[in-house]
């Protein structure tokens, strides 16, 4: 099992649901940069679970112990580690499991690789926790991100049939990016947030989950970053996503909408503005032959209704060969959107702080 990623600054995520501790190492932060704990354990409780009905009943204080890579509040160049201690575990719940996968979570096809030692307390390392120390290392590709002049911002687009408003393509002000970061419920438009919020509480007080999805906006990116064909911004943009456990699609500019539309319709104009070449309108999305335009980068994600309902459901006895029914015990989110929408920012983060050339790395 390996949970390592990237190039320039590479990531690697360590832990289980029910182990000691969760945890991250980062390996190629650049020297020299201030880490503002207090900034980074505002930006993991965004994501922490436990404090409000439409979240899983878990409750940890998700705050992070930095072990190395930063002195004096500035990283030091070397190797970075961080982990968070598990508090809140309750592992009897999950006994059945080791033989009756859940379905649609990771149990069956993680039994099968891993012969049956896969820890499956609380989903083990497939767990959503361990996005978590991703978090970690993406708040503070965030912070360094910002003193670049490159700004990340995620809201929850839709739950169900519910659809939030959609970011202008062209930019956000960065007062709307701070009004999205210090909301609970992070939606442009709290009306559509309240019906949304009230099909989570509806689909838990049936014992059912609800999916959604994810808008993110990347701002400030230079022209230039990325490159053709496996080498492309938005490849390693979608790597990232999918490392989000849950994720299911990912789009960018105008998406498969792109698919009903002619080149007339669809094409960017380009403009001069203040010198700069820009385009007037967006369906791109900021990234064109894997490399970015200068425009907002613009992703969509979409997130799978939680696997673990109180519905019982249909499964089998890995150990009888036969079929089984199952009734699965736990705390659950019933609803992954409103807690992955920092994990997005920091997914993002990563990968765009990894592609960035020159980052004194
Ligand atoms: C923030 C977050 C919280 C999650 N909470 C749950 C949960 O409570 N129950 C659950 O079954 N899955 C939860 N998940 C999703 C599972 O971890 C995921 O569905 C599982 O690992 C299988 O992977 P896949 O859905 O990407 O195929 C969560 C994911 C995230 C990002």
């Amino acid at each position: 099992m390996s949970s390592t990623w990237g190039n320039n600054i590479k990531v690697s995520i360590f832990g289980q649901s029910h182990s000691e501790a969760i945890g991250v190492c980062v390996d190629g932060f650049p020297a020299g940069e201030g880490v503002d704990v207090a900034e980074l354990e505002r930006f993991l409780r965004r994501r922490a679970p436990g404090h409000d009905p439409m979240s899983t009943a878990r409750c940890e204080a998700d705050r992070p112990k930095i072990l190395c890579g930063v002195v004096n509040g500035v990283t030091c160049g070397a190797p970075f580690a961080a982990i968070i201690e598990n508090t809140d575990t309750r592992s009897g719940d999950y006994a059945d499991l080791i033989d009756v996968p859940r379905p649609s979570h990771a149990d069956y096809p993680a039994h099968v690789k891993y012969k049956g030692f896969q820890d499956v307390r609380g989903g083990g390392h497939f767990s959503g926790r361990l996005t978590a120390p991703l978090c970690i290392a993406g708040g503070i590709c965030l912070q360094i991100l910002r003193r670049r002049g490159i700004e990340i911002c995620a809201h929850i687009a839709s739950v169900g049939n519910v659809e939030d408003e959609r970011f202008t393509p062209l930019g956000v002000s960065e007062a709307e990016i701070k009004t999205l970061s210090e909301k609970k419920f992070a939606v442009i438009n709290d009306a559509q947030g309240a019906q949304m919020q009230q099909d989570i509480l509806r689909a838990k007080s049936e014992g059912d989950s609800i999916g959604g999805s994810i808008e993110c906006i990347i701002q400030g990116v230079p022209a230039g970053i990325g490159g053709p064909l496996f080498g492309g911004l938005d490849g390693a943009l979608s790597v990232a996503m999918f490392g989000v456990p849950a994720v299911k699609g990912v789009e960018f500019g105008d998406g498969f909408a792109c698919t009903r539309l002619r080149g007339s319709e669809h094409n960017d104009p380009y403009r001069i503005k203040d010198g700069r070449v820009v385009t007037k309108s967006n369906h791109a999305g900021g990234i064109l032959g894997g490399i970015s335009t200068g425009m907002p980068i613009l992703l969509h994600v979409a997130i799978k209704p939680t696997a673990s309902i109180a519905i019982e459901q249909e499964s089998v006895s890995l150990s009888a060969m036969e079929n089984r029914n199952l009734t699965i015990l736990g705390r659950h989110d019933p609803c992954i959107v409103p807690r992955a929408v920092p994990v997005i920012e920091a997914a993002a983060a990563i990968a765009i702080l990894d592609a960035l050339p020159n980052t004194n790395i």
